[in-house]
């Protein structure tokens, strides 16, 4: 059943409750008419014996040449008669020709019973093998039984009854099986329009949705919920094109420049000192661009869900302290002023070396981002569960319209591109992401009169 398709299944299973109920249905026709027949026959029978009783009464010579003449005679269903008149002990006075038994059988109960006024029914197999109904009746006097019996072999009306049932019954089931083929298909045909529409829909036309039916049924849910999912792979597959384009773009700008070098270097036969000068811009730009493929290769695996995280209860104080330090480092050759203020302790479970990437990306970016002799200001706080780093700068700041996108992949305002040509854009979507994973936030204010703030919130352990 595995196999059949949802139309046979419907099919299946309408007509086999149809077939069910209609057997049921058969069942208990049948039963009512062969109960009706046998009335009939019960009804004729007794009219019958009260006619041999009446002529009992009448004229008791006369009775043994009846009896004899009903051997003659046969019913409307064509079937024989048997008749026996018997005394008050049970013992055979007189019988039909047609009857060879001494009578037809009865027990001494019954006798009581039927001289006690009860008309007696039974149906008997007769020594000839016919099946016979018999009905054993008083005189009115209760000195003679009357007993009279018919054939009911022949009694052809239940048996053509039940063929008829059984005729109807099987045109009935083929019929529902084709009329539920049908129904099924009417009813599935919008899954079907579904189907089709669905095979025309390739990745290269996302944008492409099924028709919604009019109809408020299971159809029109089904066909939304596929079309938010389409929407939800459209926007996904434009991200994931927009990122490989903007990740071949930056890196075959450095690639073109670092070959332009090597071409112009190599174009004619130079001083020692200027291939040294060639050589050394080329290990910058590589410098760069392992950079930029790290990046990437970090984005991609948190993309993939496949970058391992290990958290563990971690201290920030003094890791805040050591990128402090090494901040110093990379600020002195711009003579930038380096602060920092922080609380006792402030643990949190997290990734240490996930930790320190963060931040060491936006001490980089204050770095980068503020001019010569400006001051950058490092925070450590506990507020309402959470610890608060706070990264602040007096550079050159970020404009209003800049903001919402700074966290998007290789965003980068355009004052960043000129006080700093040295950026891949990825790294706040790296910070984003790791913040995102220890369940925290990052956020900015900035001014470009004034210069920015960047703050990493995340909860404590
Ligand atoms: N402290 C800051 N001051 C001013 N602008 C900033 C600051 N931090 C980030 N920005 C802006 O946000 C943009 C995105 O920063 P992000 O760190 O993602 O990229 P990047 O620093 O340019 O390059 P990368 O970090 O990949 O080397 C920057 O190009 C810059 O325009
Ligand atoms: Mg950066």
């Amino acid at each position: 059943m595995t196999s059949w398709t949802i139309r046979t299944k419907l099919t299946f299973w309408y007509t086999s409750v149809f077939g069910g109920a209609l057997i049921l249905f058969g069942l208990l026709t049948y039963l009512a008419f062969s109960y009706a027949n046998n009335k009939s026959i019960d009804v004729g029978l007794e009219e019958e014996a009260e006619g041999i009783a009446y002529c009992a009464r009448i004229s008791k010579d006369s009775l043994k040449d009846y009896v004899a003449c009903i051997s003659n005679e046969k019913d409307e269903r064509s079937s024989e008669k048997y008749t026996a008149v018997l005394d008050q002990n049970g013992n055979l006075q007189f019988r039909s020709g047609n009857l060879t038994d001494n009578h037809l059988p009865l027990t001494s109960n019954q006798l009581k019973e039927i001289l006690s006024g009860k008309i007696y029914f039974k149906t008997v197999k007769s020594s000839k093998g016919h099946v016979l109904r018999i009905v054993t009746i008083p005189t009115e006097d209760n000195h003679q039984l009357i007993q009279m019996g018919i054939a009911i072999n022949n009694n052809s009306a239940p048996k053509i009854f039940l063929f008829a049932l059984v005729c109807l019954g099987c045109i009935a089931v083929t019929g529902s099986w084709f009329g539920g083929l049908f129904m099924a298909k009417k009813s599935l045909r919008p899954v079907d329009n579904m189907i089709k529409e669905l095979q025309k829909i390739e990745t290269e036309h996302l944008g492409k949705r099924l028709t919604i039916s009019p109809a408020k049924d299971e159809i029109r849910e089904i066909s939304g919920v596929i079309n938010e999912m389409l929407s939800r792979l459209e926007n996904s597959f434009t991200h994931v094109r927009q990122f490989t384009t903007d990740a071949s773009h930056e890196l075959r700008t450095p690639i073109a420049i670092m070959k332009a070098g090597i071409e112009v270097a190599l174009s004619r036969e130079r001083d020692i000192s200027n291939y040294q000068q060639v050589l050394a811009n080329t290990l910058e730009d590589l410098g760069r661009l392992s950079k930029v493929v790290e990046n990437l290769f970090i984005l991609a695996k948190a993309d993939a869900g496949r970058y391992e995280i290990h958290k563990d209860r971690m201290n920030l104080c003094p890791i805040i302290t050591e990128i402090t330090e090494q901040l110093r480092l990379i600020a002195e050759p711009k003579n930038i002023f380096v602060s920092m203020e922080k609380t006792e302790d402030a643990c949190i479970e997290g990734d240490e070396l996930l930790i320190r990437m963060l931040l060491l990306n936006l001490v980089d970016n204050a770095v980068k981002y503020t001019p010569p002799n400006g001051t950058i200001s490092l925070f450590l706080r506990k507020n309402n569960g959470c610890a608060k780093i706070i990264i602040q700068d007096n550079g050159i700041g970020i404009s209003q319209e800049d903001i919402p996108y700074i966290f998007d992949r290789f965003y980068r305002a355009s004052n960043a591109r000129t006080a700093n040509n040295t950026g891949g854009g990825l790294g706040l979507s790296i910070c984003q992401w790791i913040v995102k994973s220890h369940h925290g936030a990052i956020t900015v204010e900035s001014d470009p009169q004034k210069g920015s703030a960047f703050t990493v919130t995340l909860p404590t352990s």
